[in-house]
């Protein structure tokens, strides 16, 4: 097909030889098939700012600062090279993010660089070479649902390991090949240390998996995984070796009355003693 316009410093570059067709254009991207020399490749064309979808924005960009202080400076002054500084920082979100989660084991299309607000990767295809479809359009058995769910869950733990929350994670973000789920669309991922949202987005993304595959095992719904996940996450404790349960107690053990009175008679009593040491050492300056 006629290169577009966007495309065409990389066919320049020499980085694209061949525009072959568009897979899809979304809210905040075209996606093309593209040749690399003998490698059939995939070119998402993020669109620029206005057009985009602006509403989470700000819910997302919590956190994510720049190293550079001029940089960031000038992202939050929103001057024109502060806006454009904070357009690159997006489309170089989801590279960034697919190169740590690859890192990380997660199963992600394998990263080739943004270059020009067009990002370069791997083309999901199932072994007979055709696009991979998105999890939404599969349907499955029952006990390939509980494989595949608790493989989601491990990358969503090796993520929140790696301090990112993917926050879009849906049936229209994952995509299935011969050997299982693979994870797409990250330009909106969170740091899951820095963003006060962290938690509802961690929550929303295992919602959305475990009620898509619940659909074909029910019993998945019951499962607590991101409550599970938090816990262990803001106690220290989580690991990509964690071996998680789907269960989760929520803490509703009565307050320990004795305890918590033993302690207050406790810092009574020093009070006490702090206050008879000051009228004990008062009383021998007057003495003087
Ligand atoms: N690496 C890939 N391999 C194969 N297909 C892909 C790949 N990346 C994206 N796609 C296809 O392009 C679609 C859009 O990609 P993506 O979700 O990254 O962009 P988006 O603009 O955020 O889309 P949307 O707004 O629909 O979520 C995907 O649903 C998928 O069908
Ligand atoms: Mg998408």
């Amino acid at each position: 097909m006629k290169v577009p316009k966007r495309i065409q410093p990389l066919v320049n570059d020499g980085l694209i030889d061949e525009v072959i067709s568009q897979l899809m254009s979304g809210k905040e991207a075209t996606v093309y098939m593209v040749r690399c020399g003998d490698d059939v490749r995939c070119a998402k064309v993020y669109k620029e700012a206005i057009k985009r979808s602006f509403k989470k924005a700000a819910q997302y960009q919590e956190g994510r600062k720049s190293r550079n202080s001029r940089r960031a400076r000038a992202m939050e002054k929103g001057s024109k090279y502060g806006r454009d500084q904070q357009e690159s920082a997006w489309q170089n979100a989801e590279v960034d993010a697919l190169y740590q989660l690859a890192e990380a084991g997660v199963r992600v299309p394998h990263p080739y660089g943004c270059f020009d607000g067009v990002l370069l990767m791997e083309l999901v295809t199932t072994d007979d070479g055709d696009v991979a479809p998105r999890l939404n359009d599969v349907v499955m058995s029952e006990d390939q649902a509980e494989e595949d769910h608790t493989l989601v869950m491990h990358y969503v733990k090796l993520m929140l390991c790696a301090g990112i929350i993917h926050g879009d994670l849906s049936e229209f973000n994952v995509l299935v090949d011969d050997y299982g789920p693979v994870i797409i669309d990250l330009p909106q991922a969170v740091d899951a240390s820095a963003n006060n949202n962290a938690k509802s987005m961690l929550m929303r993304d295992v919602t959305n998996m475990t009620n898509y595959y619940g659909q074909f095992s029910p019993a998945l719904k019951q499962s607590k995984y991101g409550q599970e996940m938090w816990a262990l996450f803001e106690a220290g404790e989580l690991t990509p070796e964690t071996t998680l349960t789907g269960l989760f107690e929520e803490d509703t053990d009565a307050a320990d009355v004795d305890t918590v009175l033993e302690e207050i008679k406790a810092a009574f009593e020093e009070e006490e003693a702090r206050i008879e040491r000051i009228s004990d050492a008062n009383a021998v300056d007057s003495e003087y």
